[in-house]
């Protein structure tokens, strides 16, 4: 009997010819599993496209309330920014796909997974550690890995072997996208100095020459009301996106430091994450206590280092996530943003029922409830040490 393997199948063209490559070259029967994270396509055609190509199942998962709930919410959580700027859009759909396909190895009794991830990037790194952590004793298959074409090749092989693709010789660009955002690698992307062209752009293309303003309502550190409207994660964050990204806002271009060692260009276009980090942020600053805050901000740049390097189902992301769930409990109350047309975007004020801002105590006019005779006392101890030291030193006193 030939072996199984279950497929995290995208419809592309990679994908397409590792569902033919593997029963041919493997002598295994392909479950292709297709994950709807948010990207927008039509997932009717993909699981025809599997079954043409030769998978003997298609599956298709909705997986879009599970993607903005157990993924995004975390992340939006922990204002997570890879490098201070990336927002960890591929980063995060990964371990949910190897979820799906781990449960799917499971009911139909295959002994590994594949993927078609090259061996440069991240996304192999993502799929292979998650699936060693929810599934240590399946076997990982990445057949572009070890297949040896390139992309002529792999369409050539498409093309002998009538594989129902669709893609272009002329089709460029590389492009994963989902719930949190879009992201765009190869073609003219590779030379770091050259501006990237309007054409790789779909999300944050101007349609608006106004200012866009929106109000988001946070309860316990997590967006459930646009303007005012209780909505679901999902359609809040499709709205954001669509309004922000309407006015130009959410692009980011960078050179990257991927986990494998390569230094990559990189083009995202990210309006909901950007515009919700940037308003949860600026919550975080009204209802977080200081030393809270402090601590937070420092475990951030780790914590969206280990999802980046597709540690998601490692025991000190958890803890982390715990850490950061524990000071979510007060980050409730709502947040002003404007959009500039041309992709400027500010906070223009925030309120909490829960914030920690006391006018009587901040306030510089008339009766205020602040002590100020403390002040001092608590000032002369707070720079005794340094008084101390700079009197030994001899500062201050006149040369002999
Ligand atoms: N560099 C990004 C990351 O590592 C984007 C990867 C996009 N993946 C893709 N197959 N195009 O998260």
């Amino acid at each position: 009997m030939s072996r199984r393997v279950v497929l995290a199948y995208s419809g592309g063209l990679d994908t397409s010819v590792a569902v033919h490559w593997s029963g041919a070259e493997l002598d295994t029967e392909v479950i292709a599993v297709a994950v709807d994270v948010g990207q927008g396509a039509d997932f009717e055609e993909i699981r025809e496209r599997a079954l043409r190509a030769g998978a003997v199942e298609a599956i298709v998962v909705d997986a879009r309330e599970e993607m903005a709930n157990d993924f995004v919410a975390p992340i939006l959580m922990a204002n997570a920014l890879y490098e201070g700027r990336y927002p960890l859009v591929s980063s995060i759909s990964r371990p949910l796909i190897v979820r799906h396909l781990v449960a799917a190895a499971r009911k139909h009794g295959a002994d590994a997974v594949a993927h078609g991830c090259t061996g440069k990037g991240n996304d192999q790194v993502r799929f292979d550690v998650a699936t060693r952590s929810l599934a240590p004793d399946l076997e990982i298959v990445a057949p572009v890995r070890v297949w040896g074409m390139n992309r002529e090749e792999t369409i050539a092989y498409a093309e002998k072997h009538e594989l129902p693709i669709t893609i272009s010789r002329d089709k460029i660009y590389s492009i994963d996208e989902n719930l949190w955002g879009r992201s765009i690698e190869c073609g003219i992307l590779e030379d770091p100095w050259a501006a990237p062209p309007e054409d790789v752009f779909t999300l944050t293309v101007p349609t608006t020459s106004e200012a866009v303003e929106l109000v988001v309502g946070f309860e316990a550190g997590v967006p459930v009301r646009l303007d005012g409207k209780s909505l679901g994660l999902v359609e809040l964050i499709e709205r954001v996106g669509a309004l922000a990204g309407s006015t130009g806002f959410g692009r980011v271009d960078m050179i990257e430091g991927r986990r494998v060692g390569i230094k990559s260009r990189e083009v995202y276009e990210c309006p909901a994450a950007l515009a919700l980090i940037k308003a949860h942020q600026d919550l975080e600053g009204l209802t977080l206590e200081r030393d809270v805050a402090h601590e937070k901000a420092r475990l951030e740049p780790r914590f969206s280092e280990l999802v980046y390097d597709g540690m998601w189902f490692s025991p000190l992301r958890e803890a982390l996530s715990a850490f950061v769930a524990s000071t979510q409990r007060d980050v409730t109350g709502d947040v002003r943003l404007r959009f500039q047309p041309g992709g400027g975007a500010e906070v223009l004020g925030r309120r909490s029922p829960v914030g920690l801002y006391d006018e009587n105590l901040a306030t510089y006019e008339g009766e205020d409830t602040f002590h100020h005779e403390d002040a001092a006392g608590f000032v002369r101890l707070f720079g005794l040490s340094v008084q101390t030291w700079a009197a030994r030193q001899g500062v201050g006193r006149s040369p002999a």
